[in-house]
C-alpha cells in the first residue's frame, strides 16, 4: 500500500480501525481529522509500524518519536500556511532507518549513526512510498546542522526543529535530574 491507493472511503475505514491501536489511543493527533487524512495510509502500512519495535530515546519508540514530529511539524506548519501535508508525512518518515540504532555500530562498524541515518530513511522511504521533492529533501537534511548541509525548503526547517523539540522531551522526561528539578511532564 502506498499513499496514491487509498480513496476517502478507505481512509475513513482505516481511520476508524488505526485509532483503536495502542499506540495511537489517547494521543492528541488522533482527535484531529485533517491530520489523520494526511498520513492514514502511512500510519496502516507495515514499513512505518516496523519501527515500533525499535527505541529511540529513553522509553519511546522510534514509530511514536516520528509520530510526535510529524505532528508537532504539521501544527506549525499549518499556522504558518506552509505545506501541511508534506511536513505531516515526511516527519513520519524522517527516522525510517529500520534498525536498532543502540547496537548498530557494534553489529555493523557504523559509528555515524547520526550522520548517515538520513540518507539510510530516505532510501527507505522511497522505496515503500512515493515522495515528492520537499519530503525528499526534508527527510535526508533533517540532521542539520550536526549535517552540513540545511533544508532545501522552509518546510524542512520545521521539521529540524520539531525533530530537536521532540527529542529532546524525550530524553528529558526520562531524567531523575530532571524530574528531581522539575517534577513529571
Ligand atoms: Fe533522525
Ligand atoms: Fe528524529
Amino acid at each position: 500500500m502506498n499513499n496514491k491507493s487509498m480513496d476517502l472511503i478507505e481512509k475513513k475505514d482505516a481511520i476508524k480501525r488505526i485509532s483503536k491501536e495502542s499506540w495511537l489511543v489517547g494521543k492528541d493527533c488522533v482527535k484531529d481529522d485533517v491530520y489523520m487524512e494526511c498520513v492514514i495510509d502511512i500510519l496502516d502500512s507495515e514499513p512505518f509500524q516496523k519501527m515500533h519495535k525499535y527505541i529511540q530515546h529513553g522509553n519511546t519508540s522510534t514509530m511514536e518519536h516520528c509520530i510526535s514530529v510529524s505532528y508537532v511539524s504539521y501544527k506549525i506548519a499549518r499556522k504558518m500556511n506552509f505545506d501541511y501535508v508534506s511536513v505531516a508525512r515526511a516527519g513520519l518518515l524522517h527516522d525510517l532507518f529500520l534498525y536498532d540504532w543502540h547496537t548498530h555500530a557494534a553489529k555493523t562498524g557504523n559509528y555515524f549513526h547520526g550522520y548517515t541515518h538520513p540518507a539510510v530513511a530516505l532510501k527507505n522511504a522511497e522505496k515503500y512510498y512515493t515522495l515528492n521533492d520537499i519530503e525528499k529533501n526534508s527527510i535526508l537534511r533533517h540532521m542539520w546542522p550536526l549535517t552540513p548541509i540545511p533544508p532545501k525548503y522552509k518546510e524542512g526547517y520545521v521539521i529540524v526543529y520539531a525533530d530537536k523539540y521532540c527529542s529532546s522531551k524525550e530524553v528529558l522526561k526520562e531524567s531523575r535530574i530532571v524530574k528531581n528539578i522539575v517534577g513529571e511532564f
